[in-house]
């Protein structure tokens, strides 16, 4: 199997992974089967290219940490991750093509619903549900008044942790933005300590990625 986005490209990124592929008797969908996904849920053809090259963009950052980390796990399984993670995110547009920024937290457990009426494993819907932020708690969902079934949202596996913790270094604000670690570091910490420790952990788990070459290729500011 070859992987790696072409990043030459935005909105019609070259996608490699041709076939499905069996992961512990599971079975991954090929990228242009989760690009038919996108398709079939985006409501217009900009909520396509925003989302979509969000998801390639978060795939590109999570395939340089594993091939600079030399991590051991399945590369399939994170490849499939961060092009489904935000999928949810279709649910929240409206008619007139406006996206519900009031209800945007409940776009992981939008997507893991879409994933489980497409008739997707479990391990693969978990990674729209538990994606969010550092994770939340029962305790956050509580506390907050999350409009989110009360559980913890936490990722679990170090697939679930690298397609979480690649998603911060991008984000689908207008426009479109890259995120420095050190600017995710600062901004979640109004989430409290939980967080900011959760995100320390991982960075140093996984290391920092090397934005530039995606900053040039997309033409999105750093900040
Ligand atoms: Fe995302």
């Amino acid at each position: 199997m070859t992987t790696g986005l072409d990043v030459t490209t935005t909105h019609e990124v070259l996608l490699k992974v041709s076939v499905p592929v069996t992961v512990e008797g599971m079975i991954v969908p090929s990228d242009e089967e989760i690009r038919a996904l996108h398709h079939k849920y985006a409501p217009t053809r900009k909520a396509f290219d925003l989302v979509f090259t969000h998801c390639t963009i978060v795939c590109a950052i999570a395939e340089q940490l594993i091939d600079r980390s030399g991590f051991t796990l399945d590369r399939a399984l994170v490849r499939a991750g961060c092009l489904l993670h935000d999928i949810g995110v279709y649910r929240l547009y409206d008619r007139s093509g406006r996206l519900d920024h009031t209800r945007y937290v409940s776009h992981g457990v939008l997507g893991h619903q879409i994933l489980a009426e497409e008739g997707l494993p479990e391990t693969l819907c978990r990674f729209c549900s538990h994606h969010t932020g550092m994770g939340l708690t029962r305790k956050d969902i509580r506390d907050q008044g999350l409009p989110l079934p009360e559980a913890d949202h936490l990722a679990e596996t170090v697939e679930e942790e690298l397609v979480m913790y690649a998603d911060k270094f991008h984000s689908k604000r207008t426009p479109p933005v890259f995120v420095s670690a050190d600017t995710y570091a600062a901004s979640v910490a109004r989430f409290g300590e939980d967080k900011a420790i959760r995100f320390k952990e991982l960075r140093s788990c996984f290391g920092v990625p090397d934005l530039a070459p995606l900053v040039s290729a997309h033409g999105h500011a750093l900040l």
